[in-house]
């Protein structure tokens, strides 16, 4: 039986939260067979950006925090990738994993795969399409960075497929022999283990926040294109708060800092008068379990976010995608999320027809068992002792 050294790499809020997964698995599953050590590169930094979940997801404190902070996405990730260098070189790990798409995602994967150590990448394969979108390159690089990948919804896989990664290629993996693996979500095995945990621990939730269960709607806006753009985050909120009003109903906006600091200075009139309705709640982020009480409990999500659209999924709940693309093409064509852009006519058109028909939806299960982080990590040590 092998041992060996890994570096989980985060930076970015949900990547805190997928690493929880792959911590939980190690403790529960392989204790005394891997060796964690986790490096933080500081990408969020604000306390409910990023120790709030250390602290009630359970993770160990990071190992390092590179202590990166904001910047242009060119500094920022020089900033990580010697950061990264340096510990590479000194903890010298048997491999490296990353999650998802951030700009930590793309350092941790330079630095390791110019170093030859081996990357692992958990949530590869996803594709915009749609390369002005930061993201995506930060995907293709990892992608074709890595040894181990694992996709977690089967379009991701045939994305992979389409860029010539070959299921069939058997050990040993390298960087030039890369395996690739369909796993499911490790975001599911997390909802599916925090729910429950949400409910009993967070018991005063919905009084503090003055909230009725199942009569609101939760909003979260942070991609660069809709707060970046103010017309488009203008036309945006405008149609919300007019389609709240219309319904009477409460809409719930954990908003990203990003989005906040983009109101105050270039929508500083809306942001005072959404302030000041009764329908809108503005709060500031929240918790995980905060996050899963307020996505099971909501009516509809309304959001422009990767991990909430999946969520919203996962907690049968139906989804506006703030966004002209998505990546999780499963939940379009499934019909429980429509893509409106940022668009007045279609978001007011498919917020009605959803509003409408919320008892006709259908949610299967896409995302796996509940078990992928298992699953991968007993992949990850099977390649040690081939
Ligand atoms: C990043 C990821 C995005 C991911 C998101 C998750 C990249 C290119 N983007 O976007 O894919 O969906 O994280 O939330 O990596 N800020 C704070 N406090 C913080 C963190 C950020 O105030 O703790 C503000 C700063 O004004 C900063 C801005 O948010 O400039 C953007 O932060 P950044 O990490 O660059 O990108 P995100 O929009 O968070
Ligand atoms: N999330 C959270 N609190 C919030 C908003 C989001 O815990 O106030 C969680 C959410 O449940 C999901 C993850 O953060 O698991 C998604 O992160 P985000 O929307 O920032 O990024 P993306 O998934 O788009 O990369």
């Amino acid at each position: 039986m092998s041992h060996i050294k890994l570096l989980n790499i985060v930076g970015a809020r949900p990547q805190i939260i997928k690493a929880s997964a792959i911590s939980r698995a190690i403790k529960k599953h392989y204790f005394g067979q891997i060796t964690e050590i986790i490096v933080h590169t500081g990408q969020h930094y604000d306390k409910e950006m990023s120790d709030v979940f250390f602290e009630e997801l359970e993770i160990n404190k990071p190992d390092y925090n590179l202590g990166v902070g904001s910047a242009s996405h060119g500094r920022q990730t020089s900033l990580m990738i010697s950061g990264i260098e340096d510990i590479l070189i000194k903890e010298k790990p048997d491999c490296i994993i990353l999650y998802g798409d951030t700009n930590s995602t793309l350092a941790a994967a330079i630095a390791a795969s110019k170093l030859h150590f081996p990357v692992i990448h958990i949530e590869a394969g996803l594709r915009s399409f749609n390369k002005t979108m930061p993201e995506e390159l930060n995907r293709i690089v990892s992608d074709h960075s890595s040894t181990l990948l694992f996709a977690p919804t089967h379009a991701a896989f045939k994305n992979l497929m389409n860029e010539g990664f070959r299921p069939e290629n058997s050990p040993p993996y390298t960087i030039d022999n890369p395996k690739i693996y369909l796993t499911g979500d490790i975001m599911y095995d997390n909802s599916k283990f925090f729910a429950a945990l949400a409910e009993k621990k967070k018991t005063d939730f919905f009084d503090n926040l003055r909230l009725e269960r199942d009569n609101y709607i939760l909003v979260t806006i942070h991609r660069d294109t809709n707060t970046d753009d103010f017309e488009r985050l203008n036309d945006i909120l405008i149609t919300l708060e007019s389609l709240a009003k219309e319904r009477n109903i409460t809409l719930v906006m954990p908003l990203h800092p990003r989005t906040i600091v983009s109101l105050k200075k270039n929508l500083y009139g809306l942001y005072c008068e959404l302030f000041g309705s009764k329908l809108i709640k503005i709060i500031p982020p929240v918790s995980f379990l905060e996050m899963i009480l307020l996505e099971k409990n909501s009516r509809m999500i309304i959001t422009d976010s990767g991990g909430v659209q999946k969520e919203s999924h996962f907690f049968k709940r139906p989804c506006l995608v703030l966004r002209r693309e998505t990546e999780w093409v499963e939940l379009v064509n499934n019909g429980t999320a429509r893509l409106v852009d940022a668009d007045p006519v279609k978001i007011t058109d498919e917020f009605n027809n959803m509003y409408d028909s919320l008892s006709m939806l259908e949610y299967p299960g896409f995302y796996g068992d509940g078990k992928a982080a298992e699953f991968i990590l007993k992949e990850v040590l099977l390649m040690f002792e081939n």
